[in-house]
């Protein structure tokens, strides 16, 4: 049967009211197009006992919390802030391992929640978990932050809370076609896709504020050098390894980019964009002039399978 995003708002509309419409329900926005239909399906469903959250924790990008608030804003959304980056640092400090990492994050990000359910006085967390996410840390090629139930793990017991997944039979393709449907503008429903654990996923080795800060730069020019192509997803990603280079006339060891652009329809496949070299270049050039820890920068030219979209 064809998908029906109308239909679809429609069943959930009612799920979400039965499954949290008692006891009231916390939404966490990233400002990614799953979080935020979640966000404004719930608020549509619970209205005021819908408490929608944006968890500053340090690893998002320089726009996302503005697409958060500027998204939902002719909504009439109110989105509260909570500030935690000081625990998400300390949570995945001195972690080098991909799972490792995803697992630290996983923890503190579900306590963060836990805590802010039992200040706001509800009962449930409402999550974009989408079919790809349950697919994939089913099938043990990565644990997605957001998967939970599904590996066995019950959210009342570990974290206090109950959940509910509005989008868990959904693709990212029909997610954006429930997110028009809704309503929200393009900025909103045709973003690429931004995993929840945010920059951490996009750093090999440790994810220090100081290594965050380089990658938030060099994706913020990724993102506006390739916007005209529009990709399924285009990113920066910051390695482990360093290279020598010359700066000012003299060797300097400094760190390396790897730039990624794939193309997709719904994640689980993914071929390499075909940039061109034009927009290579001028990548190259404004991440080694504008971010002076960088001293190399290169291009994966490797589909989906193997490898995965993110890094770790
Ligand atoms: P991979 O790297 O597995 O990614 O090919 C498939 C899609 O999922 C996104 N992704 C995540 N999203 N939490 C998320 O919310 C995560 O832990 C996570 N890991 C990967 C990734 O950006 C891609 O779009």
């Amino acid at each position: 049967m064809k998908f029906n995003a109308k239909r679809f708002i429609n069943e959930k509309l009612e799920e979400i009211k039965k499954e949290a419409g008692n006891g009231g329900a916390l939404v966490a926005t990233s400002g990614g197009v799953d979080s935020m239909t979640c966000a404004l399906l719930s608020y549509k469903a619970l209205g005021k006992k819908a408490v929608i959250l944006f968890i500053d924790d340090g690893l998002m990008r320089e726009s996302d919390k503005k697409i958060v608030r500027e998204g939902l804003k002719p909504f009439g959304v109110t989105v509260k802030i909570i500030k935690a980056q000081k625990d998400f640092f300390k949570a995945i400090k001195g972690k080098e391992s991909p799972e490792e990492k995803r697992k630290a994050f996983r923890q503190v990000f579900y306590k963060t929640l836990g805590k802010a359910i039992k200040q706001n006085k509800v009962e449930s967390l409402i999550q974009g978990t989408i079919a790809a996410d349950v697919i994939e840390t089913k099938d043990n090629i990565k644990t997605q932050h957001n998967v939970l139930k599904q590996i066995g793990i019950d959210p009342k017991k570990r974290f206090g809370f109950k959940v509910v997944e509005p989008l868990r039979e959904i693709f990212k393709h029909q997610v954006r076609q429930v997110a028009k449907q809704l309503g929200f503008s393009q900025r909103v429903y045709k973003q690429m896709p931004f995993p929840g654990p945010g920059l951490a996923t996009r750093i090999i080795g440790e994810v220090t504020p100081r290594r965050i800060k380089v990658l938030r730069q060099a994706t913020e020019i990724v993102e506006e050098e390739i916007k005209e192509l529009r990709p399924f997803q285009a990113f920066a990603v910051l390695l482990k390894d360093k290279a020598t280079g010359i700066r000012g006339g003299k060797r300097f060891f400094g760190n390396i980019i790897v730039v990624r652009s794939v193309e997709s329809k719904d994640a689980m496949t993914a071929s390499v964009t075909r940039v061109p070299w034009r927009i290579l270049e001028k990548i190259r050039d404004r991440i080694i002039e504008e971010v002076p820890q960088v001293i190399k920068v290169l291009f994966d030219i490797t589909p989906k399978p193997p490898s995965t979209i993110e890094f770790i």
